[in-house]
């Protein structure tokens, strides 16, 4: 499943901010509870004059850095001009492999959940090395292999009762090109001192809903999947509510984390 094409990206799954949102929402269920945005701020040192928010999305991050670092100036940049359009500027439509800013430009690089995304994953971690001054820090964050496996088996299990088989298709795993245990080794040739701050958590839910809007946020995808999308999540739905008849809830387990690494001096 091609989960890097830039039309697929800017032109259906990321052209505005829907099925981002609707995939963010479901942390609400989640316990702990993480403010992941208070944690990039955490270990953002008080000198960064200047952040660049790579892949930006609908600028959760953005908005909450520029109020609470109001003297430091955070640009935004995504492969997507759609999902850009309502955000206040500075914004720039980029892509992470080629980046429109002068070597040495900016103090911090944000690179969240969006890494697994980049077809030349080497250029863009050379391209936000360039951009970082010497001791810069990257921050960047992603999912384990092992996060949501409750879903999967779901979209498995839903996709193969509706082509009449055992085990359907996999569903769409965007972190797997990037994944949480993988992050170390791959950024370790560009970056020093690369550190991950585990964020484990479990989603429950009484209701079969906030899966559902999650599994349908994959729709750009639909056309990979190898079974009718909406089929597999009206059979979702059926053994979601199920499940939560027999057991009073449904558990997710997620596993996520954010990698602070810094550039040489
Ligand atoms: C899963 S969203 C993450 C948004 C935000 N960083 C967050 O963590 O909430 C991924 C974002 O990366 C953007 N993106 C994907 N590939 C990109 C690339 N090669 N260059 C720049 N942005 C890219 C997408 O358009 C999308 O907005």
């Amino acid at each position: 499943m091609d989960t890097t094409s830039r039309a697929k990206l800017a032109g259906s799954a990321y052209k505005d901010e829907a099925d981002l949102a609707a995939r963010q929402s479901l942390y609400g269920w989640q316990q702990p509870r993480y403010d992941l945005p208070g944690i990039v701020l955490e270990h953002l040192p008080a000198s960064a004059a200047s952040v660049l928010d790579l892949g930006c999305g609908n600028g959760k991050f953005l908005d909450r850095i520029r109020r609470e670092r109001p003297q430091a100036l955070v640009i935004g940049a995504d492969i997507s001009p759609g999902i850009l359009a309502p955000l206040p500027p500075p914004t720039v439509a980029a892509d992470a492999a080629a980046l429109p800013f002068a070597s040495g430009r900016f103090d911090v690089v944000l690179a969240l959940h969006m890494l697994y995304h980049v077809a030349d994953l080497p250029a863009a971690l050379e391209e936000i090395r360039r951009t970082l001054v010497p001791g810069g820090l990257v921050f960047v964050s992603t999912n384990a292999h092992s996060d949501k496996v409750e879903l999967d088996d779901l979209w498995s299990a839903a996709a193969g009762d509706v082509l009449g088989i055992d085990n359907g298709p996999r569903r769409v795993a965007l972190s797997e090109r990037f994944a949480l245990e993988d992050a170390h080794r791959l950024l370790e040739p560009y970056f020093e001192q690369v550190t991950t701050v585990d964020l484990p958590g479990v989603i429950t839910v009484r209701e079969p809903e906030p899966v559902l809007a999650h599994l349908r946020s994959y729709r750009a995808w639909a056309d990979e999947g190898g079974v009718p999308f909406d089929a597999t999540i009206d059979r979702a739905h059926e053994l979601l509510v199920q499940h939560i008849d027999r057991h009073g809830e449904f558990t997710i387990s997620c596993r996520g984390g954010v990698i602070v690494a810094r550039k040489r001096l």
